[in-house]
């Protein structure tokens, strides 16, 4: 009976990329993947540290995960990710007897040898490697770690410093994944736009280079990224973002703080005139373009006025949508207490979503009337180039993949209405 492989992924979407290829490395040695933890012959857990919630839940997750391994002491469990860096392998398997393998984040690449010394020898299926369907959209990792000192963050710490792929490697996969049938790429890392990679013949390929290889591969309808940093813009960017259509016409561009003073503690090296420039290039670049964004509310020492200055970036950029999240002290002993009571704390974090379910209705609003190209993803919705969801009237039944034109009539919750044209 062929033996079956459990993911949990917590965290951002670089874990979704590791823990595909970490799925890999199970089913090249004759594994299947499976959604039932019960029916499981192996189970791994990719966990997240970025904020105390995050690694409290991965850790939880590990001990539910005592009980499974009673009732099948065969089973194996492999506790991955940026928690498993952060917490170290003595502490888990000291916590939890019952884990076998604590892979960090910096050490990813050896999953595989790991995989090997506990099911090596297996019946291998490259086959169903080279077949697997990664869906419309598919995640390609370009660079792993981060080289930036932001005070509040975990990442630096936990991934290593920056480091960028060959190009040759990013591209291979992401031609594989198109012809798998994923129309889109996202290219992922933690600064992505920072890409910049010296080939052995003394060349330089930089995103943009990247970003326009990508989108010339067979198969390949649209190019996205994530995330960007507002440090590493360059003019070839924008010439790319204004002259390519297959570059999607959406940048998430993290901002944290509206104010000047905040982010200068924070060191994220730009001040608030210089971010709302950088989304004034992007949409003088591609008028149509949606920027979402990530804001920190409660960082240690903000005073009601500066978080005035971060909900007021909100109009001012005019952010399709943002995630937002309270301050969480990160590297014990190093990084700032928080000093803002909970009760305040959660009272700015729901001042700052309810100014931004204000401004995303407008915009949602403002994309009615409009032509778009509608990337499909199930028969009847997919997403437009600005990475809203669209609905298409009449259940036209298309087949994933497809791309197609629609004109939005409406909006319904957070998703555009379309009428399908071709
Ligand atoms: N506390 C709260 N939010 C954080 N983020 C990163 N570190 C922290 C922290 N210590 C948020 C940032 C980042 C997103 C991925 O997580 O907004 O952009
Ligand atoms: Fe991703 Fe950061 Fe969480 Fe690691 S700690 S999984 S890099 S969000």
């Amino acid at each position: 009976m062929t033996r079956k492989l459990h993911i949990i992924t917590f965290g951002c979407q670089m874990n979704e990329a590791d823990s595909e290829s970490i799925g890999n490395s199970f089913i090249k040695r004759g594994f299947e993947l499976t959604d039932s933890l019960k029916g499981a012959d192996a189970v791994v857990v990719n966990t997240c540290t970025v904020r105390q919630r995050a690694e409290d839940k991965a850790v939880s997750q590990i001990g539910r995960l005592r009980k499974w391994k009673l009732a099948r002491p065969e089973g194996r469990v492999f506790v991955v990710g940026c928690a498993a860096q952060k917490l170290g392998g003595k502490y888990i398997k000291n916590r939890f007897p019952f884990v076998d393998e604590v892979i960090g984040a910096k050490s990813i690449d050896t999953v595989d040898a790991a995989v090997d010394a506990h099911f090596g020898g297996g019946p291998g299926n490259d086959e169903a490697l080279k077949t697997m369907k990664s869906g419309v959209s598919a995640f390609v990792t370009a660079m792993r770690g981060c080289s930036l000192q932001c005070s509040y963050c975990v990442v630096p710490s936990v991934r290593g410093e920056a480091v960028c792929l060959p190009p040759e490697e990013i591209l291979a996969e992401a031609a594989a994944k198109a012809a798998a049938g994923a129309g889109e790429i996202i290219i992922l890392g933690q600064t992505v736009n920072s890409y910049s990679y010296r080939t052995p013949g003394g060349g330089t390929v930089s995103f943009a280079d990247l970003l326009e290889r990508t989108a010339a591969l067979p198969g390949i309808s649209r190019v996205r990224f994530m995330s960007p940093h507002p440090l590493f813009f360059s003019p070839g960017f924008f010439r790319l973002f204004r002259d390519n259509p297959k570059i999607a016409r959406y940048v998430h561009l993290p901002v944290q703080s509206g104010s000047d003073r905040i982010l200068k503690a924070m060191r994220r090296g730009y001040t608030r005139a210089q971010y709302l420039d950088i989304v004034a290039k992007i949409r003088e670049a591609a008028p149509d373009a949606a920027v979402s964004t990530d804001f920190i509310v409660g960082y240690p020492g903000e005073t009601e006025a500066e978080f005035r200055e971060s909900l007021s970036l909100i109009a001012e950029s005019g952010v399709s949508f943002a995630y937002c999240f309270k301050y969480s002290q990160r590297s014990d002993g190093q990084g700032l207490a928080p000093d803002l009571a909970e009760a305040e704390m959660k009272a700015r974090l729901d001042r700052l979503l309810a100014e931004i379910r204000k401004n995303s209705r407008d915009i949602l609003n403002s994309r009615i009337g409009r032509m778009e190209e509608v990337l499909i993803e199930d028969a009847d919705s997919g997403r437009t180039s600005a990475n809203f969801v669209a609905r298409l009237e009449g259940k036209p039944g298309l087949r994933p993949g497809s791309l197609v034109k629609a004109e939005i009539t409406g909006t319904h919750r957070n998703t555009l209405k379309g009428r399908l044209i071709s």
